[in-house]
């Protein structure tokens, strides 16, 4: 008796999480990814613009991914009353443009993630009030500056993902009115940066990643380092070919520095050894 109770109780729980699975709304259906309670993919069935109120009043999404449904839009007033929504992934579609007033009113984001569409442009006050975002991921994109603006109101902000857009140098205060506390995340590898400015990251005290690989840097004094703490910093496959001893003190500030792959003299190259050795410095010059 009690394994037919049983047997019919496991029928019931799959009857019901599977009719739980998936819904419609406005033409879009969701479907519960990894057997997640909250967790949501979007299909929106050949529909390219998202548009004011579409998705709106889901009390229990906690995590939604609209990922490579062909996106080119999506318009401010998109996304209205999703109280519980931590984290979002408009991810590998086609939007170029991210406009003010898409995600500003998520008041419980913690991570956004836009990642692999072709944004060139976005609005000064996109990010404004986003009180809890921690995480925000551009790569693959087509960005080819960062406006000081975008994290003025962002007082939880830790990690930006900017890797493989189209930046080419970090200005004076690039960062500098980042008032979160950090420590900061910050990957820029894959971009053709040259020239980073003295107080390029002003708002940034301590900051546990600054990753800077493959972009095209070909000297450094380290001057945009000055006065931060910073623990991991990494330059690796740069056109770096030396850097002038006056300024290893200044460049190698971090608790690690990966330098390898990069256009080495091999004379630069001892010099820079021998003085990690003798300053007791994490220099690490190569693979293994
Ligand atoms: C997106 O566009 C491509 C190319 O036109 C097509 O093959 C694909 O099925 C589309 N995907 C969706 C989800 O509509
Ligand atoms: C954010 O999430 C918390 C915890 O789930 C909830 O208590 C709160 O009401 C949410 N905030 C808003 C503005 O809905
Ligand atoms: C941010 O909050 C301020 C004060 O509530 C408001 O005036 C402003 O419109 C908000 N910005 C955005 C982009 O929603
Ligand atoms: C650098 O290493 C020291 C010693 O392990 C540690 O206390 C400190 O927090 C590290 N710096 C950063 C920015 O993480």
């Amino acid at each position: 008796m009690s394994k037919i109770l049983s047997f019919l109780s496991v029928i019931y729980i799959l009857a019901v999480s599977s009719d739980a699975t998936t819904f419609e709304k406005n033409g879009i259906t969701y479907h519960m990814k990894y057997d997640m309670s909250g967790y949501y993919s979007l299909s929106t069935h050949g529909m390219h613009v998202l548009t004011p109120g579409l998705i709106a009043d889901i009390e229990n999404i906690e995590w939604m991914e609209i990922d490579q449904q062909n996106l080119t839009d999506v318009e401010p007033g998109t996304f209205r009353n999703l109280p519980k929504l931590r984290r979002l992934k408009i991810t590998a579609n086609n939007i170029p443009h991210i406009k003010t007033g898409i995600f500003n009113s998520l008041s419980n984001l913690t991570n956004l993630e836009l990642y692999v569409n072709s944004v060139y442009q976005i609005d000064p006050n996109a990010f404004d009030n986003m009180t809890t975002l921690k995480y925000i991921g551009l790569s693959f994109n087509q960005l080819e500056s960062v406006d000081p603006h975008w994290f003025l109101q962002t007082p939880s902000l830790e990690f930006i993902d900017l890797r493989y857009n189209r930046l080419t140098k970090l200005p004076a205060s690039s960062f500098g009115n980042i008032k979160s506390p950090g420590p900061f995340i910050l990957w820029f590898d894959g971009n053709y940066i040259t020239r980073i400015d003295k107080d390029a990251f002003s708002g940034m005290k301590t900051i546990s990643t600054l990753s800077l690989d493959g972009n095209k840097l070909k000297t450094m004094t380290g001057d945009f380092l000055l006065g931060r703490e910073i623990d991991w910093l990494s330059f690796r496959a740069n056109k770096i070919e030396c850097i002038d001893q006056r300024h290893f003190a200044t460049v190698f500030v971090a608790n690690y520095t990966k330098i390898w792959s990069n256009s080495w003299h091999m004379e630069c190259f001892k010099k820079i050894k021998t003085w990690a050795k003798e300053n007791h410095k994490n220099v690490l010059y190569d693979p293994y």
